[in-house]
């Protein structure tokens, strides 16, 4: 492997699709390794934007535009960060062979719809999942949950991710409404959605799973330690590491990485999340990518889980383990408003081994990611109680 200058014709150059905060710290850790970076998002000044050697503004659904940056820019690797991309034109300029897909178009194809990733998982590769059906209309819908899926179960849109357009139903009066929530919530209007009968599991984990080059040149896989997460509304709010699980549930979760993975193939960190109850492990769904769960890994690990992406897509060996038990914990816009600024940092900071990361968004939401506080202690418990302190310290104002 061999990395050139930035910025001059020897350039290894790397192309973030998305530029959110898992991008920005993509793009930092190949910053690192002198690697050219150009981050593109869906609007300006986004936080990967703001770390990047150059930034685009495109509408990265929209395959032409896509296929023309990509042209113009010619990188070596094109690293999705989003679901939300022309993700069949990814799969044909990986197929014209002058572009690296990370890990592949196929992984990125298959995930951005609940229904290509939750079919292969469990149809072909014969994973355990909950019961879960398909339906195009609200009768396909409740004959699905009448057939088989029963009550509670959950209703998502195929094409949609943190939360949104998911509802839970508990009984049959909820039927109609989910329908209309998913049917106005999903990234693209697809009028079809997943039922899943809900697993009432013990506890959620995420299973960051590295697929790397090793000395001969071939792949390996190896996994970061489990971590737990408590998510609200479909979105995550904390998250810790390590999770504290048996051994052999804890093996029976990587096997499921494993196969998952393998059959999604390539180079890079994927983040996949099961549900475990008793020692019973459920496949829910995988990212083919950093996952948000996993922002704890900057402070809990030797090489975070965005710098365990950045040596493997670029053919670099990489260390998975553990330095300090820790945890995160999400900072909300708290207000609908443009340039907020963040008061009583030094409040939230005050703690040894606690840190802050402000993504630099240029607008909030009420209920968007802003920030995140990390903390590390001697405990998950406690770096939990710790981190849910900065992040409560820490107060959005206009
Ligand atoms: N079948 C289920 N049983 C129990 N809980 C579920 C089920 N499906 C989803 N959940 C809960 O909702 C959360 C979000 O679900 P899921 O990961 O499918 O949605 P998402 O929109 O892809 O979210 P994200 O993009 O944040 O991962 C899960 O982490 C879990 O807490
Ligand atoms: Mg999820």
């Amino acid at each position: 492997m061999k990395l050139g200058t930035p910025l001059s014709p020897s350039a290894t150059k790397v192309m973030l699709l998305g530029s959110g905060e898992l991008g920005k710290e993509v793009i930092i850790a190949l910053q690192r390794l002198g690697v050219e970076v150009i981050a593109v998002d869906r609007y300006d000044n986004a936080p990967g934007h703001q770390v990047a050697h150059r930034a685009y503004t495109i509408d990265m659904a929209n395959g032409a535009e896509l296929k023309k940056l990509i042209e113009e820019v010619k990188p070596d690797l094109v690293v999705p960060e989003i679901e939300a991309i022309d993700t069949d034109m990814l799969a044909e300029i990986e197929a014209a062979g002058q572009v690296e897909i990370i890990p592949t178009a196929r992984a990125t194809q298959l995930t951005m719809n609940r229904e290509g990733i939750r079919r292969l998982a469990a149809e072909e590769l014969g994973l355990a999942t909950s019961a879960y059906a398909f339906s195009e209309s609200l009768n396909e819908l409740q004959a699905a949950i009448d057939n088989g899926v029963g009550y509670p179960c959950i209703v998502k849109p195929v094409m949609s991710s943190s939360g949104k357009g998911q509802s839970r139903i508990n009984e049959p009066s909820d039927v109609k409404k989910a329908w209309d929530y998913a049917m106005s919530g999903g990234r693209v209007n697809r009028g079809k959605v997943i039922v899943e009968a809900v697993v009432e599991f013990d506890y959620e984990i995420t299973l960051l799973t590295v697929r790397s080059l090793n000395s001969d040149g071939d792949i390996i896989t190896s996994f970061c330690e489990p971590i737990g997460h408590v998510q609200e509304k479909g979105d995550y709010v904390e998250s810790w590491q390590p999770q504290q699980m048996s051994a052999d549930v804890l093996q029976k979760a990587q096997e499921m990485a494993e196969k998952v993975t393998s059959n999604l193939g390539g180079r890079g960190i994927f983040g996949v999340e099961f549900f475990i109850k008793g020692s019973d492990v459920y496949f829910s769904e995988v990212s083919p990518r950093p996952h948000d769960t996993g922002l704890v890994t900057l402070m809990t690990q030797w090489q975070s889980e965005f710098a365990l992406h950045a040596r493997a897509i670029l053919g670099l060996p990489v260390d998975t383990s553990l330095r300090d038990n820790g945890a995160s914990a999400v900072i909300y816009g708290g207000m609908d408003e443009q340039s907020i600024s963040f008061e009583c940092l030094d409040i939230a900071l005050a703690e040894p081994q606690t840190e802050v990361r402000l993504f630099g968004k240029p607008e909030s939401f009420l209920r968007r990611r802003m920030g995140v506080a990390l903390a590390v202690s001697i405990s998950t418990d406690e770096a939990r109680s710790k981190a849910k302190k900065a992040a409560a310290a820490v107060k959005t104002v206009v």
